[in-house]
């Protein structure tokens, strides 16, 4: 109820988001700064708290979506000439267990687009192997992002996962010459104490990793957690404890949910201006429109091959939304420029928020800062609030019907 009047307030407007299917994807000519991101829908293991997309590997069907993939992304690139991207991210799912086609997904990218930033990829603690990182360079990464969860015991037996000890991955990872190594951690684990969380954040610093990403534990109704996570007030006492440690070992913190070592470059697929997204799943934000791709491996190779497109569900989006999209993913990252707004929409903040600006700034949750809007400590903390509701309100919704139903008809989100 909360995340409705805040979205209505916010949106001026009671009108719910209605995404409509028939729709194919926008062209990405006028998305600004625009990014990758290439969904690989497989896992050896499905964890039961995974709420991503993902189907037990399939070696044909492995073959068929890597021959799928860059269909999708040959006839996103065609038309205008090489469009210039700033990032490239493989997320899953597992990516790893499809490297014998990345290096050819990625000459499908490099043929489409004009790439001109780094290229990541998410791991899970079993791909990486004495080889891995040799493997991942020649395929074109520059930055990894490491499943590890936790390095306790307990954590890992509550996420299904085995107690094994990870951290001598991470060091190998470092070892690879990556420019970014990210390790994700989940905090709000049942039975995890701020001092488990403060072992794990030190051991991942220590072991090599420049980025340390800690997300909430988040229960989706379509997940089969034996447990459920730990309370909102624990939750706070784990992140404020994230917070201790963090500057502790020197790390800076980047956005809501995201440390790195001073200096060093960002892991993060979702805070981008605009994004272009291909597999199934994948989303992509444009410059007035977001879409999903259909949730089905053979109906995404069987549309590809017939010359269809992938796109399931699509909303329109006013330049109101869109300002909305693009400033709720910059206070996740912890400042607005305000510079960039104006480029993207024309007018300054302050005259297309009249107010909301000054109000965060009583409230303590924003403050100025020559040229832009610094996100406080208080702020992070709002923000944290809010995106487990938008996660819940929103991310959920999408992804349990586009699940359930490949090509729904219509979903109305107040
Ligand atoms: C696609 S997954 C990870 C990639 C890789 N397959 C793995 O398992 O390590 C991306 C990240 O999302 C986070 N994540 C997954 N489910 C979550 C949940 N229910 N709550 C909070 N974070 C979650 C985890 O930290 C995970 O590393
Ligand atoms: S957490 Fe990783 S390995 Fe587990 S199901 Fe999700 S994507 Fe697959």
């Amino acid at each position: 109820m909360k995340a409705r009047l805040l979205s209505a307030v916010l949106k001026r407007s009671i009108k719910p988001f209605v995404f409509t299917s028939g729709h194919p994807r926008e062209p990405a000519d006028d998305a600004h700064n625009l990014g990758l991101y290439v969904h690989v829908p497989f896992c050896t293991t499905m964890c039961a708290f995974c709420p991503y997309f993902k189907m037990p590997y399939d070696s044909e069907l492995a073959r068929s979506f890597a021959g799928a993939v860059v269909q999708e992304i040959e006839a996103a690139g065609g038309g205008h000439g090489r469009r210039s991207v700033l990032s490239v991210y493989f997320g899953g799912g597992t990516p790893a267990l499809l490297t014998e086609y990345l290096p050819a997904i990625r000459i499908a990218i490099d043929g489409a687009f004009d790439v001109r930033g780094p290229c990541g990829i998410e791991l899970h603690p079993d791909d990486i192997r004495p080889n891995t990182a040799a493997e991942l360079s020649t395929a074109g990464f520059d930055m990894v992002s490491i499943g590890i969860q936790s390095f306790q015991n307990h954590c890992l037996e509550s996420l299904g996962r085995r107690p094994v000890d990870l951290s001598e991955r991470i060091t190998m990872m470092r070892d690879g010459g990556f420019t970014v190594v990210d390790v994700d951690l989940i905090f709000g684990l049942p039975g995890q104490t701020t001092r488990d969380i403060q072992e794990d954040f030190r051991i991942a610093a220590a072991r090599g990793a420049t980025q340390i990403s800690t997300y909430p534990f988040i229960d989706f109704t379509y997940a089969d957690n034996a447990r459920p996570p730990l309370g909102r007030r624990e939750k706070h006492e784990l992140l404020d404890a994230v917070l201790r440690v963090s500057r502790e070992v020197g790390f800076e913190r980047t956005s809501v949910w995201t440390f790195a070592r001073k200096g060093t470059g960002r892991y993060s697929s979702v805070t981008r201006d605009s994004y272009l997204g291909f597999g199934p799943s994948a989303a992509s934000l444009l410059r007035s429109s977001f879409s999903v791709n259909v949730f089905s491996v053979p109906e995404y190779i069987q549309v590809l091959n017939s010359g269809g497109s992938p796109t399931a569900l699509s909303v329109h989006l006013t330049e109101r939304e869109r300002a909305l999209f693009w400033m709720f993913w910059n206070s996740y990252n912890l400042r607005m420029d305000r510079e960039v707004f104006t480029e993207l929409f024309g007018g300054a903040i302050e005259d297309a928020f009249g107010m909301e600006p000054r109000i965060a700034g009583r409230l303590g949750i924003l403050e100025r800062r020559n040229n832009s809007y610094a996100i406080t400590k208080k702020g992070a903390y709002f923000f944290h609030l809010v995106e487990q509701q938008y996660t819940n309100q929103y991310i959920d919704k999408v992804w349990r019907l586009s699940t359930e139903s490949p090509w729904p008809d219509k979903l109305v989100l107040h």
